[in-house]
């Protein structure tokens, strides 16, 4: 293979656009082509300087790809998947990795017949915040972990095309599209899931919209408890956040971000503020660019990913056992 991985990057909406912005910057990277079945959305793209396609096939045929990035609607990913498999491309599919477990496994087959790595883009892995309480865990720094709480609260998406987003046939609704985020995150950090509880609340002002806000409550085989909030119902000028609160035996660590960041972690008798640090050591990461360059240094360099395709099909199993589990 080239030293360069040559890619090309289906689906241009919200998170392909920072997809290719990250290409265009990374050095091992060669931003072959796009595809977008939306002519207009190309058109508005056309000063970029890769070639445009309206048509995946079309994509593969014309170019000689090493790899596809999947970038569209959840329920449109499998396809488009299997599709870049058999043409002999490693692949990169967006979160989350599909709807319905069968259909992962269609994928997971694909890419053992045709010899072909598949990645699922869980960006969460690569924001330092969360590698921060992996670390804690792994090291035993702080004993145990006993509890794990996750909030992630966004104003109702209005970006998504033909708002497939408010769709759950296409989407899964919020706590698929949403909250599988810190669901992937809290199975990293605590294992394996046992037992689950999941209360939605809708916005009757929404009208047919499937958006909600969700309260989660997952059990672990180590007695863990995660409780997780994530929510779609939030106005238009709320800022982005997130934040989380890992309770182990001997302290906790605490984040959040939305206007501001602010990072703690309490030992015992010492509560140590690490805002500055974050701010010092981190501010300049890009988690989606860690991601990318992380999948296309495994493939060019033949190493594992960080994360398998096995922990993304639990984080849908999860929450499918989620949506089993409402009350
Ligand atoms: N990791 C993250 O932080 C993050 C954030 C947002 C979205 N996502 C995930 O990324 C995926 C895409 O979401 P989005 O918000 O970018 O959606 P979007 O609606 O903004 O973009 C989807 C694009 O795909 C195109 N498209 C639809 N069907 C197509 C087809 N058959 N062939 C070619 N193009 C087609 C549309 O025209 C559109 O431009 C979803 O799985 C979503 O869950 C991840």
């Amino acid at each position: 293979m080239n030293k360069k991985l040559n890619i090309g990057v289906v689906g241009l909406g919200f998170i392909g656009k920072k997809h290719i912005e990250c290409y265009e910057k990374m050095d091992t990277v060669n931003l072959a082509a796009v595809a977008d079945i939306n002519a207009q959305v190309l058109a508005k793209e056309c000063d970029y300087k890769f070639k445009v396609y309206t048509d995946l096939d079309e994509m593969l045929r014309c170019e000689s790809l090493d790899a596809v990035d999947v970038c569209l609607p959840t329920v449109f990913h499998k396809e488009a998947v299997n599709t870049a498999l058999h043409h002999g491309c490693h692949v990169i599919v967006e979160k989350p990795f599909a709807l319905q477990s069968a259909e992962i496994d269609e994928m997971l087959e694909c890419s053992v017949k045709n010899g072909r790595r598949l990645m699922v883009a869980h960006v969460c892995r690569f924001m330092q915040e969360y590698r921060f309480a992996k670390e804690v865990i792994t090291s035993q720094s702080l004993g145990k972990p006993l509890y794990y709480y996750a909030c992630r609260n966004s104003a109702t998406p209005k970006w998504s095309s033909n708002n497939w987003l408010a769709d759950k046939k296409f989407s899964g609704g919020t706590v698929m599209d949403l909250q599988i985020h810190d669901i992937d995150i809290a199975n990293w950090l605590l294992g394996e899931p046992t037992e689950y509880k999941m209360v939605e609340i809708n916005n009757p002002q929404l009208g047919t919209s499937n958006f909600g806000h969700i309260i989660s409550t997952i059990k672990y085989s180590d007695k863990e408890v995660a409780v997780l909030e994530a929510g779609h119902l939030m106005p238009d000028i709320y800022p982005f956040y997130t934040a989380y609160r890992l309770i182990c035996e001997k302290g906790v660590i605490e984040f959040s971000r939305g206007a501001d960041i602010k990072f703690t972690l309490c030992k015992e008798n010492e509560l140590n503020d690490m805002t500055e640090e974050y701010h010092s050591k981190y501010e300049d990461i890009n988690p989606y660019f860690e991601e990318l360059s992380h999948f296309a240094d495994c493939i060019l360099n033949n190493k594992e990913f960080d994360i398998s395709t096995e922990e993304a099909k639990k984080a849908v199993n999860t929450v499918n056992k989620l949506l089993e589990n409402m009350f």
